[in-house]
């Protein structure tokens, strides 16, 4: 007997033979063929019935979205699609689906929209789309960590839980030990945190950057992957409140190693989900595909969904100063009645998302590496450069996604780094921890962040990052 999940049992040769199979009925047809899938692969194992030889009992369970085992040879299927099938001699149900509660659910086969399929977010994983998207999810998640442990990168867990605000973007969850039925006031009313179990105002974290130059100041080279939160109140199809964050950092390291680390790791793990994740990315082509269809001309993809991953993993990517990008800008011609409406006046104007996508969509066609941004625009930890006025940062801007990840060289001379710090109000007694790094042995250093849920939106060609991670935090929904 081979017992084995579906992906195993569809590659298999060993005909005639008896296997066990247990999953979810995605279809059953003409009381005889019977649609099981077990998550294991998009495709279903297809399985013969013999309906007279059931009882009555059971073939009536036999309902979509029940969990059912079945007993039986695989034999070489006649039908096309696949080479295998199950010749059933026994099936047990497990778990039932009542059909009359299953028709109000996305259970029910027929097409739900994606909004339909988020209400549902418990359910939605047994879909194809979903399925599909998770499984990918995981395989880059495998290939993240693959490229940071082949190329000698540490991996390190950063606080959850911490003080300061990484970004000083003021984009903070609080967490508080307070009761609070009785939440310890100032007398001005305000919320006296020195009560607090902590001692001090504590938040989610919004980046392990900082932790993680700690780090990298002693083991050469790391990387975090965990989840990081950021309490802006965007409701667009690419910020979430609750995101998982990819972040790498190098001693030892310059922006343009940084700009060449960057741009290797990212075609590192989208050509392993081109070797290894085939048969999903077939069923997310189709799926665009079939979007597409139903776009405007204008709007739909220049390429398919693995032609666009082959092209990322075979181009070169542009790097570009902020200031060519500025002047590109500027000599654009933007149509006004489109997309492309807003010109930028100024050299030290932050980019807007219209203007990095002309930028990647319109202008160089490619994935861009804007960087030399003016310090203003960016975060306090940047380095400084020669000019006085722009950092050493970086961003990545990616087709069809905007900015997948923002990273820099960072500011390793303690004098600077004070000085920049003082400018922005920061207090220096908030992160002496951090400062020491640049008293005791420091070094040139630089890393980046890449949103992992952007990642997934582009290799999955998903347009809202809603529909990439299982259950979305964004302002209006965190119901499960
Ligand atoms: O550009 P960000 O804010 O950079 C940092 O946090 C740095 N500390 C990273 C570093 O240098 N170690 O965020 C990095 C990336 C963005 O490029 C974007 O891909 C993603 O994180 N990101 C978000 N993804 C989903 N929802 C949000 N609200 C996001 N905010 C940032
Ligand atoms: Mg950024």
């Amino acid at each position: 007997m081979i017992t084995g999940k579906v992906a195993e049992l569809l590659e298999s040769t060993q005909y005639l033979q008896e296997v066990e199979v247990k999953g979810w009925v995605r279809s059953f047809r003409s009381n005889r063929f019977i649609a099981l899938n077990d998550g294991s692969t998009i495709n279903n194992m297809q399985c013969v019935v013999d309906y007279e030889q059931l009882s009555e009992n059971t073939l009536k369970r036999i309902t979509v979205g029940a969990a059912i085992k079945i007993t039986g040879t695989l034999v070489e299927s006649q039908g096309s699609g696949q080479k295998v099938e199950v010749q059933a001699n026994a099936v047990e149900i497990l778990g039932d689906a009542d059909p009359e509660e299953v028709k109000y659910t996305i259970l029910s086969p027929k097409r739900h929209s994606l909004e339909k399929l988020r209400e549902q977010a418990h359910l939605r994983v047994r879909t194809n789309t979903f399925g599909a998207v998770m499984r990918l999810r995981s395989k880059l998640a495998f290939a993240i960590h693959s490229y940071f442990q082949q190329n000698n990168f540490h991996y390190v867990n950063t606080p959850i839980i911490t003080g300061s605000d990484a970004e000083g973007a003021g984009e903070m969850f609080k967490v508080t030990s307070f009761d609070l039925d009785n939440i310890p006031r100032k007398e001005d009313g305000s919320i006296d945190y020195k009560e607090d179990f902590f001692g001090k105002e504590t938040n989610l974290t919004v980046s392990g950057q900082l932790e993680g130059e700690t780090y990298a100041l002693g083991l050469g080279q790391i990387y975090t992957f965990g989840p990081t939160f950021r309490a802006e109140n965007s409701n667009t199809s690419r910020h979430l409140a609750e995101f998982w964050m990819v972040e790498p950092e190098m001693a030892f390291c310059d922006l343009a190693g940084n700009m060449d680390i960057a741009e290797d790791f990212i075609k590192y793990v989208l050509k392993y989900v081109l070797d290894n994740c085939k048969d999903d990315l077939a069923f997310l082509e189709e799926r665009q595909a079939n979007e597409d269809k139903a776009k405007p001309e204008a709007e739909r993809s220049a390429m398919s969904l693995t032609d666009k991953l082959k092209f990322v993993v075979e181009n070169n990517f542009k790097r570009v100063s902020y200031t060519e990008a500025i002047d590109i800008l500027k000599s654009s011609k933007p149509n006004k009645k489109k997309k492309f409406s807003y010109i930028i006046e100024e050299w030290g104007a932050d980019l807007q998302s219209e203007h990095e996508r002309y930028l990647v969509e319109k202008h160089f066609k490619c994935p861009v590496i804007l960087f030399d941004y003016p310090a203003n625009i960016k975060a306090f930890y940047m380095r400084l450069n020669e000019d006085g006025k722009t950092v050493r940062a970086m961003d990545i801007l990616f087709p069809g996604i905007g900015e997948i990840v923002g990273g820099s060289q960072r500011e390793e001379r303690l004098d600077v780094l004070k000085q920049k710090m003082q400018a922005l109000d920061i207090d220096e007694k908030e992160l002496w921890w951090y400062l020491d790094t640049r008293k005791f042995g420091t070094c040139v250093h630089s890393g980046f962040g890449l949103g992992f849920e952007r990642l997934v939106q582009f290799a999955t060609g998903m347009g809202n990052i809603r529909d990439v991670i299982p259950y979305p935090r964004t302002p209006l929904n965190a119901e499960f």
